[in-house]
């Protein structure tokens, strides 16, 4: 199936630029009945995503934040309880959430992460990072700066990664015997159950099932052991992963993704179809509410708000603005539908009724936090439910 072109996702622009003049691509996802995986089958090149102005911060979020705290003590815990000198490697740290907590835990720790701004953020808050894309090439590097690692941890990251039998073979050669790899990102079982269409953009060249994650790293002796479901991103799955050469029993997670014949092509027909459904709602909710008269804001400029706004046409003659935390994003555009984004203020949505929940996904966060709106019977309007 095709979304049509697609611009680079977090390519907020700084002045209006019509689409034509953007650089697109066709945002293609196609599942393979082979290995189960979904992914996309053209993906730009990983500098034009991932750079010195790297859009998106973790501790932009205090969900998140707890959300990678508390990940580092349960894993802590339930994994390496009689460990010591433990040693972990975090791909793609970001601002070092998560690695911090664990240095508060006595981990010896590094990460590795190409966006130089958000790099220089971890650095700052103690964690040590080195600005690099990992690969396979690359683990030797990475081993002679820290040696092997009892735990490689990666959130919302492996997602990213085309060349991921690179990475699998990366992660075996850094690995302890034992070691694990532990895992996090938004999970395809959750994208077809909500048809949440947007977490399919440029950067997120998979959605994983556990069918895929053991497809692929069983190949570099790395077995899946477990999958811990998460409310993030809209459902998430964790992979729970140990370099060994014994049989586990799989994860109930594979029998139930069987028996929703998430292995077949059928299932992806259907979803197809719903995304079209999905797309003609939104479109018609939104005309509704402007034949009233009513202004529309919203909120926050996600990555998946890119998708959402070229695959459904929505603009900046539907849209006034979008507000967002992220000082990145302030005084730009969304890339082909050139809706500004401004400065959250905390009085932003008081002449607005109807608001976009871009960040569908950080409802509860979102919704606790706008009292005003709420009381006022404010409508957050998504093409997910919320
Ligand atoms: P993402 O979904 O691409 O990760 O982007 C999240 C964006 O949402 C980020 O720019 C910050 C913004 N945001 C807000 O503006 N307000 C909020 O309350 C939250 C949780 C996020």
């Amino acid at each position: 199936m095709s979304f049509g072109n697609m611009p680079i996702a977090n390519g907020f622009v700084k002045k209006r630029i019509s689409k034509e003049k953007l650089y697109t691509f066709d945002m293609a996802p196609a599942f393979c009945t082979n290995c189960s995986t979904f992914q996309l089958l053209n993906q730009p090149a990983a500098e034009m995503m991932f750079h010195k102005n790297y859009a998106f911060r973790t501790r932009t979020s205090a969900f998140m934040v707890q959300h990678f705290r508390n990940s580092a003590d349960a894993i802590t815990n339930n994994y390496f309880k009689n460990n010591t000198n433990k040693k972990a490697l975090e791909i793609g740290c970001n601002d070092g959430v998560f690695l911090e907590r664990l240095n508060e835990l006595g981990w010896k720790t590094l990460g590795c992460e190409p966006s130089a701004n958000v790099a220089e953020t971890a650095n700052k808050f103690g964690v040590n990072t080195i600005e690099k894309f990992f690969e396979a090439a690359s683990a030797d590097d990475i081993k002679s700066e820290i040696g092997l690692v009892d735990l490689v941890y990666a959130a919302n990251v492996m997602c990213h990664i085309p060349n991921i039998n690179d990475v699998a073979e990366g992660i075996a050669k850094i690995l302890k015997p034992s070691g694990f790899l532990i895992f996090e990102d938004p999970y395809l079982g959750s994208m077809l159950d909500r048809v949440s269409y947007d977490q399919i953009y440029d950067e997120h060249v998979f959605i994983f099932s556990a069918l895929s994650v053991q497809n692929i790293f069983s190949k570099f002796g790395i077995q899946l052991i477990d999958t811990i479901s998460l409310n993030t991103h809209g459902g998430s799955v964790r992979y729970v992963l140990q370099k060994t050469s014994k049989n586990y029993p799989s994860p109930k997670l594979i029998q139930l993704e069987q028996d929703k014949k998430m292995d077949q092509i059928g299932v992806y027909e259907e979803f197809k179809l719903a995304c079209e459904r999905s797309k003609n709602q939104f479109i018609a909710s939104l005309a509704k509410i402007k034949d009233n008269n009513h202004p529309i804001i919203g909120y926050a400029a996600t990555s998946k708000s890119t998708t959402v706004l070229n695959y459904t046409g929505i603009d900046d003659s539907v849209i006034d603005k979008i507000v967002d935390t992220s000082p990145e994003k302030w005084g730009k555009f969304t890339p082909g539908s050139n809706i500004p984004i401004e400065q959250y203020q905390l009085d932003c949505l008081d002449k607005y009724q109807n608001a976009v929940l871009f960040a569908w996904n950080h409802f509860h966060e979102i919704d606790a936090k706008e009292t005003n709106f709420k009381a006022r019977g404010g409508n957050w309007i998504s093409h997910v439910k919320l």
